[in-house]
């Protein structure tokens, strides 16, 4: 638990011009700063970053944030790695929040487990590096599956000698429980500890900060089993969270705006060879949903390219189907079957790079892979044929949330049931597919504000201008208004920070939607605007428009009153409204 208030102070403290211009270099450009946006491809600069607003912003993209979201994004780290990223970057000390004695206790005795497990992985991938070195016949085998020595390099790969402990000469307390826990040493039932790889090419497993987290290891012997050998799952480690190659093809993924998802390490490394970087594999298990939020945090589009074998096909769909609840109406999910006896390896080393990428064009979407699937087995020629379909289409339907693919979906499994979408909204209780329920959002800034957004804006950019406001005359009714008053009180409170600062704080109080929806409008806001001049045209607009609303409201309310009962106010607002009050009425 980090404090919020150190996270304002870092806020405050970091220049965003300087965190970003360490990973993306940045030209002067008037009152801001630009480059190439990292975050998706383009050739002229839309991205921009303001030292005012302390924000980035690209207009090519819409990616946009503060200091700790550029770091977040760009070095794929979580909130609080970020945190932590910064503060080291001006030497402030990341504070903990007062845990109970236990909890920091346990938290202490993790992080020295944790710390010393990446040592040993460390020295024990460099040993295995260095090992590959002295082995002719390890370099024969990965220069025999075509793989250049840069290649090799890039990836880390080593090789555990046969033997059972040759371990011991890295780690003379080979009794260490870190190795036994980092799963370097086995220890079998006689309490006898031994190398858990041997004899085998080492791939070194990365996070996403690059530090090694496990191993996977291939025999170099054919009859050998089993082919590969993992690491076993450690507090460093979680075969569902992690993606092998995914630190190395970060920066390619970004610049293809897409993810390749193969199942085995030699396909990423195959890829990375024949010049297709942006690979990963998922670790001997299915893809999770995890797997597919970390990538779509990096791209828009993944592609699954699995075996064509049976194992392949099965694995296809398991991915297809773990991926349904993390879909997003902005990603594209498709699946690339290759031809059979084939995997990604061997296929780009028969038919090359453009030829695989080619067929990456062509991949199949998910829908139509989901459609395809369900309708393979049976033909949907008899009415029983339908039923089966409907019965097994509707939990996959019932598991995406994103609503215009959910939509899209329904619509062609109702066609193929030969359902109107009346029947099939009706048999599954489902939303009417003619009236989508969800509304599109717009993706862009929306070009008008309300005038309580724009006092916000204002004051954000401007919070000492709050000084003069008085919360009294703000109407608290709408959400726009308790935005307005939380924007006040903010401000009020932090009257000399950047609008960065206040707008983590407005954070824990507003809807994330519309914090995403503000954070837009500030990073678009013309920062050569007057704004103190603005504040004041904008307050007059709005307490025009609060008391505009008031005699709306005085209106209906005196016009259920009988003439007798109103009182001379009342009266003379009817008056001044020109809407005087009729003779007729009792
Ligand atoms: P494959 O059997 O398809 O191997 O396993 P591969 O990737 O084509 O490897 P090469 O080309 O023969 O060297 C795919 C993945 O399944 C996991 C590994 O992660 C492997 O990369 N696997 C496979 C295991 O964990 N253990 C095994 O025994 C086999
Ligand atoms: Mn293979």
């Amino acid at each position: 638990m980090i404090p919020e208030s150190f996270i304002q102070e870092l806020l405050n403290r970091v220049d965003i011009v300087d965190v970003v211009d360490k990973s993306v270099p940045l030209k002067k450009a008037g009152a801001n700063y630009s480059a190439c946006c990292p975050f998706h491809n383009e050739k002229s600069p839309s991205f921009t970053v303001s030292p005012t607003k302390q924000f980035y912003h690209c207009f090519g993209c819409g990616a946009h944030g503060t200091a700790i979201g550029f770091v977040m994004e760009y070095q794929g780290l979580s909130f609080v790695e970020a945190i932590h990223d910064l503060a080291k970057m001006v030497g402030l000390q990341v504070p903990q929040v007062q845990a109970t004695p236990e909890a920091r206790e346990q938290a202490q005795a993790y992080q020295q487990v944790a710390a010393s497990l990446q040592e040993v992985l460390q020295q024990a991938a460099n040993y295995y590096k260095a090992e590959l070195k002295k082995s002719p016949r390890a370099i024969e085998y990965l220069k025999a599956r075509g793989l250049s020595g840069q290649v090799a390099a890039k990836f880390q790969i080593g090789y555990a000698p046969a033997g059972w402990q040759n371990l011991q000469s890295v780690f003379p307390h080979y009794e260490n429980e870190a190795l036994t826990i980092a799963g370097l040493v086995v220890e079998n039932e006689q309490g006898k500890r031994y190398d858990r790889f041997r004899d085998r090419i080492m791939f070194p497993i990365h996070d996403q900060k690059g530090q090694v987290i496990g191993f996977g290891g291939r025999v170099i012997n054919p009859e050998d089993t089993p082919k590969y050998y993992n690491s076993p799952e450690t507090p460093l480690f979680q075969k569902g969270h992690e993606l092998y190659g995914l630190f190395l093809a970060r920066r390619a993924i970004r610049g293809a705006g897409r993810a390749l998802v193969v199942e085995g390490y030699m396909d990423v490394v195959a890829l990375a060879q024949y010049g297709i970087e942006y690979a990963v594999a998922a670790l001997g298990t299915a893809t999770t949903p995890f797997h597919i939020t970390k990538l779509m945090r990096q791209a828009d589009e993944i592609v699954f390219c699995f075996d064509g074998d049976n194992a392949g096909r099965t694995a296809a769909w398991r991915a297809a189907m773990n991926a349904l609840p993390a879909l997003t109406d902005g990603l594209k999910l498709s699946f690339l079957f290759l031809p059979k006896a084939h995997d990604p390896d061997s296929y780009v080393r028969e038919f090359g790079k453009e030829k695989f990428e080619a067929e990456i064009q062509v991949a199949m979407p998910l829908s139509q892979y989901i459609l395809q699937h369900l309708s393979e087995s049976n033909a949907l020629q008899s009415q029983e044929d339908r039923i089966r379909f409907l019965n097994e289409a509707e939990p996959i339907m019932q598991q995406i949330t994103a609503p215009r693919s959910a939509m899209y979906l329904r619509k062609k499994v109702a066609e193929l049931a030969q359902l109107s979408s009346e029947e099939m909204h009706s048999l599954l209780k489902l939303p009417n597919l003619n009236k989508p329920q969800m509304q599109a959002r717009p993706k862009l800034i929306r070009t008008t504000v309300s005038l309580q957004r724009r006092f916000c804006l204002i004051l954000l950019m401007k919070p000492a201008l709050a000084m003069q406001e008085d919360l009294i005359w703000v109407n608290r009714q709408s959400e726009e208004d308790v935005l307005l008053k939380h924007t006040i009180e903010l401000c009020l409170l932090h009257p000399h920070v950047k609008p960065a600062v206040l707008l983590r704080e407005l954070e824990a109080k507003i809807d994330a939607k519309v914090l995403q929806e503000i954070e837009r409008e500030v990073a678009l806001l013309d920062e050569t605007l007057d704004f103190a001049k603005e504040l004041v045209g904008t307050r007059k607009q709005l307490q025009e428009a609060y008391s505009h609303q008031q005699s709306f409201q005085l209106l209906a309310r005196i016009g259920e009153k009988p003439l007798s009962a109103l009182t001379q106010e009342e009266i003379a607002l009817l008056k001044a409204v020109g809407n005087k009050p009729s003779q007729n009425r009792a």
